[in-house]
């Protein structure tokens, strides 16, 4: 069971320079069961206490925002035992963890498509988390669940079609306030697992300017130890936004 108690940062890390939002592409379920000669949703079962851990890794960093990819809009594809599994979990643990989320003040909230697909069962529950957590203030974790970022770009596009805002009103600020959480700030720091080297159409919009982390590590082995690493090559970095110094 992972430990909510805080955990010392190391001293390598400059706690007044903590990424304000971390994102997570928790990759790599799969592969890690199977090279233990075991079906691949043991894989995902086992990505529940790298969650966790990670939550509580992010709480001792007083991260504000952790955004992780939970399930994306092209994860349909899958086989249906696998997808339904994925359901099932996803909506398990909502139920076995958002009591101790809250106790630790996290704020459930939910990144994706609601209208598309997602039984009504998962919907439940998902309400049911963001509802219970709605007034807490020490982080909030964002699962993307049925998202992707594309999706999310053609609905922010389909709201201001439908707010009829005219042409010469479309600018940046009029499509990130139709985005699913415009308040939550971009990402700082994405961190993707399990050596692939790509985005998957995790937050396109978003990671403009985030400085990206790419570890080895499979999904199921990440802990907070790899956070607080992922943190530390952050710190390493020059952040431009396309203008020269600082
Ligand atoms: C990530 O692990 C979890 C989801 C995409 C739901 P994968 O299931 O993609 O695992 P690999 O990448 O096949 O090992
Ligand atoms: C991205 O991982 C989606 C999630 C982690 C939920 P995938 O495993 O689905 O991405 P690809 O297929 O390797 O690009
Ligand atoms: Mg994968």
């Amino acid at each position: 069971m992972p430990d909510p108690r805080p955990t010392p940062v190391p001293t390598s890390i400059d706690v007044s320079g903590v990424p304000r939002h971390v994102a997570i592409v928790m990759d790599g379920n799969g592969r890690w069961a199977q090279r233990q000669g075991l079906p691949r949703t043991v894989g995902h079962g086992a990505g529940e206490e790298s969650l966790l851990d990670t939550t509580y890794g992010a709480l001792s960093l007083g991260v504000k925002v952790l955004t992780v990819y939970a399930f994306s809009t092209e994860n349909w594809r899958r086989p249906v035992d696998e997808v339904r599994y994925l359901m099932n979990f996803n909506s398990g643990l909502l139920q076995r963890r958002s009591h101790e989320l809250h106790d630790q003040g996290v704020r459930i909230t939910f990144s994706g498509r609601r209208d598309w697909r997602v039984p009504k069962k998962v919907l439940h529950n998902m309400e049911a988390s963001s509802e219970l957590t709605r007034k807490n203030k020490v982080m909030t974790l964002n699962i993307a669940f049925n998202y992707g970022g594309r999706a999310e770009i053609v609905d922010a596009v389909a709201r201001l079609v439908a707010d009829k805002v005219p042409a010469s009103k479309v600018d940046e600020k009029a499509i990130r306030s139709r985005l699913y959480h415009p308040e939550l700030s971009d990402p700082d720091l994405v961190i993707r697992t399990s050596g692939e080297f790509r985005i998957s159409n995790f937050l396109l919009w978003e990671m403009a300017y985030s400085e990206l982390v790419f570890t080895e590590v499979l999904w199921p082995d990440f802990r907070r130890e790899h956070l607080f690493e992922a943190v530390e090559e952050f710190q390493q970095r020059e952040r431009r936004y396309g203008g020269l110094d600082k």
